[in-house]
């Protein structure tokens, strides 16, 4: 990420770990725990790098949502100018409700249904990038009836190859479930432009996520740029937009985020000489390392041979650690000088329901809090009510003041929607 990087929100402070200017131990005694804790200073830091190293081009940022859609995190960016990408009818409702207008709005996904569609043209979002033709044509003639034309991108997939850390966060290689196949887009475009209600206005690709490499982007871009040519030599001049997704990676333990300035320097000649607008829609790089989850150790227990570390979150509060393989540091909030290797273990009735296995850490008893490392992306929003656990509360710390921003669930908000007594039906 090149010099003077805020590396960490979280530091220790007399020996005990705070976030910013508060001490996570105050925050599990007045909130309690598990809490996810954030960084303000931190996400600002990380928008601002990008858009400064972007700010070459004609560029927006636009936040992906589903890394992480708090209120007060949503609030935090709008603030900076960040524009967002959402990917259902409840991230636009999340959107509008941040005061995010339509044209600060990019909607993608695989499976858009007719109401989110519908929902999204009535917000005049800014760019629907489509996936198939049939997507196209449904979108064509739901805007006829709302009365309106849809601004729409054909998401490629470009078929490049990319070292992502897990084969179910690579997105644009052949035979992916995402995109329009490579070959199949210059036809899609004329669909596009043979249509009433729809305006081609990009191209949009998103080749994985926790990228390390600046080339699979160059590559894809320079995908697309030919894509463009093609669709130029159609006669279709609508194209406004250039949408390289998400994806940037984050450091977990000892990798190293690309360099922003390299990225931008390998963008820049191949971008400006499309004449379009840059779009990028990270998540990850921007909240990824400025969030982690507090959790107090409920039992130690040894058996067959490993230490036990029970807490109280697990794969409810964070399932990255048993879906991806993914690791998290964890810390002891409180100074230790002792070490263990342990199996850091949730309370959930499942075998990989873990947070860490087999991991040499901090020595840490019953009573302990523990924090989990860079969960700001893909904590809380992959988060789930099984065995009927209440989901935990979320912090934002600013300097030296926090906020509530998600209050923890209660027993009453898990079972609401259920009745008892169901109100049968026959054919
Ligand atoms: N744009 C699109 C179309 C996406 O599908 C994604 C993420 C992004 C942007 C943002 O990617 P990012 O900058 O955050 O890498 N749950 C997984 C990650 C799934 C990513 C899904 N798509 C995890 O915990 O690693």
């Amino acid at each position: 990420m090149g010099e003077g990087v805020l590396t960490s929100g979280f530091a220790r402070v007399d020996g005990a770990l705070a976030c910013e200017g508060v001490a996570l131990e105050r925050i599990a005694r007045e909130v309690g725990t598990p809490t996810y804790v954030y960084s303000a200073t931190m996400i600002r830091d990380r928008y601002s790098r990008l858009d400064s190293a972007l700010s070459v081009l004609p560029h927006r940022i636009h936040y992906t949502l589903k890394a992480n859609s708090n209120a007060g995190i949503l609030r935090l960016l709008r603030e900076l100018g960040a524009g967002v990408d959402i990917v259902s009818g409840g991230e636009l409702y999340r959107a509008l409700r941040a005061g995010f207008r339509g044209e600060d709005i990019v909607f993608g996904g695989v499976g858009k249904t007719e109401r989110e569609l519908r929902e999204a043209l009535e917000a005049s979002v800014s760019l629907i990038n489509v996936e198939s033709e049939a997507e196209v044509r449904a979108i064509d003639r739901i805007a006829a009836d709302v009365g309106t034309t849809a601004r729409v991108g054909l998401r490629v997939n470009p078929e490049v190859t990319v070292d992502s850390s897990h084969r179910y966060i690579k997105t644009g290689e052949r035979g992916a479930k995402f995109g329009i196949p490579f070959d199949e887009v210059l036809e899609v475009a004329r669909v596009c432009a043979s249509l009433t209600h729809v305006e081609l206005v990009g191209l949009d690709m998103h080749i994985g996520s926790q990228l390390f490499r600046v080339d699979p982007y160059v590559d894809g871009v320079e995908r697309l740029t030919g894509l463009l040519a093609a669709i130029r030599g159609e006669g279709i001049e609508t194209l406004r937009y250039l949408d390289i997704g998400g994806g940037l990676g984050v450091s977990y333990s000892d990798e190293v985020s690309p360099d922003l300035g390299r990225f931008a320097r390998a963008l820049t000649s191949r971008v400006k000489a499309t004449g379009l607008m840059l779009l990028m829609e990270p998540g990850r790089f921007i909240v990824g390392n400025a969030g982690m989850l507090l959790t107090r150790v409920l039992y130690r227990k040894h058996s067959g041979g490993r230490d036990f570390l029970v807490c109280d979150a697990g794969m409810t509060e964070l399932i990255r650690p048993s879906h991806y393989d993914a690791y998290h540091r964890i810390e002891s909030v409180q100074p230790n000088s002792g070490s263990i290797t342990a199996d850091v273990v949730g309370p959930i009735c499942e075998s990989g329901d873990f947070l860490a296995l087999g991991r040499e850490m901090d020595d840490a008893g019953a009573g302990d809090l523990l924090a989990v490392h860079d969960v700001g992306a893909y904590g809380y929003v992959m988060a789930s009510n099984y065995n009927t656990r209440p989901r935990g509360a979320e912090v934002l710390v600013d300097g030296d003041r926090f906020a509530v921003v998600t209050v923890r669930e209660r027993y009453e908000d898990l079972v609401h929607l259920e009745t008892a007594d169901p109100d049968w039906r026959t054919a």
